[in-house]
């Protein structure tokens, strides 16, 4: 399967959506001068830089080395890395996370490492695509997919959890739950579905073969325009967040 990768000079033109969406949760992590703060799929840092400007020492971890650059070149700590995988021990006030655990399809990797990285009485505050994200957006693409030959797990290896699959998670991992909210985000394109499919579809692309990629991108927009597109041209995506605040119990 190919991988998902990442340009940081196109994801600035078609995805910077993305963190300007993340204040809500920014502003639930609070983050505070001195903390040090664990940024899970930092990706291009532009709200590790947020957290970095109240004074916290924040650490990003993320998997695209294109954007580790970009956020090194934001004067941030940015590492190469996997967040399913976290090797941290109880160093860290808050673990934040913006739009990325999505990507990854083994969540309870992911809890795991973020509880062994927080302190006692540390604190998770995370948003991602919860169940129902982009429903309409992956019915088009998995249709397109199996019309033109592409991977389908290009669609499906993602994780989409309902509140009560998190919720049962969080707390089989040792966490108490503090709040865990889905929330609609209809989100306006400002590249509409073309750059929104090249930015975040690129993988799920690049499975079709070659020949057939261009004609499948444009019959996943038509098939979409009737449910995305307004009279005025302007596309949304049918966002979908799963919002959570959750903390490692003092002792
Ligand atoms: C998102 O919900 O942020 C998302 C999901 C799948 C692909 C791209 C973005």
């Amino acid at each position: 399967m190919p991988a998902q990768t990442w340009n940081p000079a196109e994801y600035e033109r078609n995805a910077r959506f993305v963190s300007t969406l993340g204040r809500g949760v920014l502003e639930l992590l609070s983050p505070q001068r001195g903390e040090r703060i664990l940024d899970l799929g930092c990706g291009d840092g532009a709200l590790s830089a947020e957290i970095a400007a109240v004074g916290a020492v924040v650490v990003g971890i993320d998997s695209s080395e294109p954007m580790v650059d970009a956020a090194r070149s934001r004067d941030l700590d940015a590492r190469i890395g996997d967040a399913q995988a976290l090797a941290f021990e109880s160093e860290f006030d808050a673990v934040f996370s913006n739009a990325a655990l999505h990507w990854m399809p083994n969540p309870d990797a992911v809890l795991a490492g973020v509880y062994r990285a927080l302190k006692p009485g540390g604190r998770f505050v995370a948003e991602f695509g919860g169940h129902g994200n982009i429903a309409a957006i992956r019915v088009a693409q998995f249709a397109i997919c199996q019309k033109h030959g592409g991977d389908p797990q290009t669609i499906a290896g993602k994780y989409y959890p309902t509140t009560e699959d998190y919720e049962s998670r969080l707390r089989a991992h040792g966490f108490t739950v503090d709040s865990l909210q889905l929330i609609p985000r209809p989100t306006p394109l400002p590249t509409c579905m073309d750059g929104w499919l090249d930015t975040f579809g690129r993988a799920f692309l690049e499975s079709i073969p070659e020949d057939s990629r261009t004609p499948a991108k444009q019959e996943i927009i038509d098939l979409l325009r009737p449910a995305l597109c307004d009279s005025n041209g302007m596309w949304t995506a049918d966002y979908l967040r799963l919002r959570v605040a959750a903390h490692r119990p003092a002792r």
